[in-house]
């Protein structure tokens, strides 16, 4: 017979979730640009299920089942278009490409554009989980026509993972919005991570664990809010001693963090959306001066100031630093859930937030009990204008304020650096004040460029006549 789905780009997470598809009773074609990784699956896993080789795209497009479906993993950007190009001359009209990778969402629009153009249907699906994920049970956001949703969401449905017997994928919405949703969910990968980063830094270099206790401080962590797939991988990465030295694996390991790109995109998209994702933001700069190595050197013998001002880490700062993140992390959410909103409106995607929340409990590197509250939120309010008035976040962040600016204040004090903390903070006091110095910015931008400011106590523009009298004119 035909396969029901192929897989073109056998990589580790091309391969696990062609297995994933077998595992599930499709039948798979497979195709790979060289021949040999195909073969490598097959010889290792071919008995998992029934999968059907292909030499060539020609030999792929043969084997599937029309209105063809082929899922493309292969990496991002020029790679991508190629393959498409070639599927698309092989297809034929009705049929299906997914793209599973991190492509950027603006080429994911042109893609899809281009492929309707040809009558292929197009979607880009969003895919979270890592290796694991891939081959158990991953986090699916595919994107496209709902139309398109309606052939291959069963299928990307059943391999997805399942979280209270609730598949972790859903039609996100139209052309670019599954992979614009599964870039902002890496830029909340970065800031959690980030936040995990500094709640361990502060605790190491204040409150004087080290790792082997500190690994222990994240399981218990991991069975409260905090519960969640990075948390718990944390208290596993701190645990590992490394095999040549006998030291704790992450003193080994170089303090230079690589990115690939989709939390620089989140933040690029978030500066054009004019969103505020200071989290996000924090987290990407912070792995960006991790790798400044001249200026991390340049600023090696700057002096630290007094750093002996007695300092918060009684019996206590374990629990300080639980809160600081939780509220940390919280405004991250918002704030991430806050550009997926304002994308849904300049794009004009049908995006559901607490779906997203709800497709991102299994599955994903984000994966965490803590997004039940979220799916929680956003059913009693789906029109939330911030995650933080919802009650239960509202109350979560007034319990963390006191321990969230003691943590804040011993970090400045200590000179640890805590930027996603920090600015985490300023945020949630940005948004508590009721007269921001936005004003003082006005009348300065009125003051040089007559840009106008409007008042208070009465509608329209105005101008004050700075270097004539000072008095003020309706503009
Ligand atoms: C996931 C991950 C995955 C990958 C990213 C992040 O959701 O499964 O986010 O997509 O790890 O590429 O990589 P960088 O940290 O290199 O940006």
């Amino acid at each position: 017979g035909k396969a029901n789905i192929g897989v073109t780009g056998l990589a580790v997470m091309g391969s696990n979730i062609a297995r994933n598809f077998a595992r599930n009773g499709f039948t798979v074609a497979l195709h790979n640009r060289s021949v040999a990784k195909t073969d490598a699956l097959l010889d290792t896993h071919g008995d998992e299920g029934s999968f059907i080789r292909t030499e060539s795209i020609a030999e792929f497009a043969d084997a599937l089942a029309t209105p063809r479906c082929a899922l493309i993993m292969v990496q991002a950007g020029s790679a991508t278009d190629s393959v498409i190009d070639e599927l698309a001359s092989a297809f034929d009209e009705g049929d299906i490409i997914i793209d599973g990778g991190n492509a950027l969402y603006t080429d994911t629009i042109r893609r899809e554009k281009e492929m309707a153009e040809r009558g292929i249907r197009f979607i880009g699906a969003g895919i979270s989980g890592g290796e694991e994920g891939a081959l158990e049970g991953p986090s699916i956001m595919p994107g496209g026509p709902a139309s398109s949703y309606e052939v291959v969401g069963p299928i990307l449905e059943k391999i997805s993972a399942h979280v209270d017997g609730q598949p972790c994928c859903t039609h996100i919405g139209e052309d670019g919005s599954g992979h614009f949703v599964k870039m902002v969910h890496n830029g909340i990968e970065y800031s959690d991570m980030q936040l995990i980063g500094e709640a361990y830094h502060l605790l190491r270099e204040v409150g004087g664990l080290e790792p082997a206790a500190l690994a222990e401080v994240f399981r218990e962590w991991n069975e409260g809010d905090l519960d969640s797939y990075l948390i718990e991988i944390t208290s596993q990465v701190l645990a590992q001693v490394d095999e040549r030295t006998g030291s704790p694996l992450v003193d080994v390991i170089v303090d230079q963090a690589g990115q690939k790109g989709t939390g620089r995109w989140t933040v690029k998209s978030a500066l054009d959306l004019g969103v505020p994702v200071t989290g996000i933001a924090e987290a990407v700069f912070a792995r960006a001066l991790s790798s400044s190595l001249p200026q991390r050197e340049a600023g090696k013998s700057l002096p630290s100031g007094a750093t002996n001002v007695p300092l918060d880490t009684g019996d206590d700062f374990v629990e300080d630093v639980r809160k600081a993140l939780y509220a940390s992390k919280i405004i991250a959410y918002a704030q991430g859930f806050d550009q997926i909103n304002a994308a849904k409106d300049e794009y004009g995607w049908d995006i559901h937030r607490g779906d997203l929340a709800t497709i991102w409990r299994g599955g994903c590197i984000i994966r965490a009990k803590f997004l039940n509250r979220i799916v929680d939120a956003y059913e009693e309010n789906p029109e939330l204008r911030s995650l933080v008035e919802a009650p239960y976040f509202l109350s979560a962040l007034t319990d963390c304020i006191d321990s969230w600016r003691r943590v804040v204040a011993t970090a400045v004090h200590a000179g640890i650096p805590a930027p996603g903390f920090a600015s985490s903070l300023a945020y949630y006091d940005a948004l508590r004040t009721s007269r921001l110095p936005a004003a003082l910015t006005q009348g300065l931008r009125d003051y040089f460029g007559a840009h106008t400011y409007r008042r208070t106590d009465a509608e329209g523009a105005f101008h004050t006549l700075w270097s004539g009298d000072r008095s003020e004119v309706e503009a």
